[in-house]
């Protein structure tokens, strides 16, 4: 099934995360196609069949271009097989289900067939001083924290296949 996974990424997890479901969505032969959204602003919806949307959570909220990006779509995204996910460090299951929450409107989490909250990372290399500081506060950490959840990538994949 023709498949685009359009990404927005900070530091590169929601990326990795996307390469992970290419890597095992493309093992029936589909074609996938895998697109960041900071460097094709406009993608071409209609020649794919099936569509997935990751963004991160920064400071409680998906990153702007994703939002956008779905409500300028969302006619387009309800007529595909559709996936949604997000990247994020918080470790409260409620609070978690709430950045997903608001992350996507209404419309499209009751279309969609793939939901997926799937952990993150904390790469401390890759912030500068003022994220880093944040993450302290947050997170109470000083060194870079590998946490996907690949039970939750395996799910994902199971619901949009
Ligand atoms: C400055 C900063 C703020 C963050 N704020 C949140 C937050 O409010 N909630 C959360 O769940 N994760 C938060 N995170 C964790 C990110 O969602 C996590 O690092 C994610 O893996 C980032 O993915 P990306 O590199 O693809 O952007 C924050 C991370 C940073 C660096």
């Amino acid at each position: 099934m023709k498949t685009a996974i359009i990404f927005k990424t900070k530091h590169g997890t929601t990326e990795k995360v996307a390469y992970m479901l290419a890597k095992a969505l493309s093992a029936d032969g589909s074609e996938i196609r895998v697109i960041d959204l900071a460097k094709t602003r406009q993608p071409h919806l209609v020649s794919y069949e099936r569509i997935i949307i990751g963004g991160s959570i920064h400071v409680g909220k998906i990153q702007r271009e994703i939002r956008t990006f779905c409500d300028k779509h969302t006619d387009a995204l309800c007529a595909k097989k559709l996936g949604l996910y997000i990247c994020c460090m918080e470790t409260d299951e409620i609070k978690r289900q709430k950045e997903f929450e608001d992350a996507f409107s209404e419309k499209l989490k009751k279309h969609a067939s793939a939901k997926g909250i799937m952990g993150g990372e904390f790469l401390l290399e890759k912030m500068n001083f003022i994220e880093r500081l944040v993450v302290r506060k947050i997170a109470h950490t000083k060194e870079s924290v590998f946490d996907i959840d690949t039970q939750a990538v395996k799910k994902f994949i199971s619901e949009i296949n």
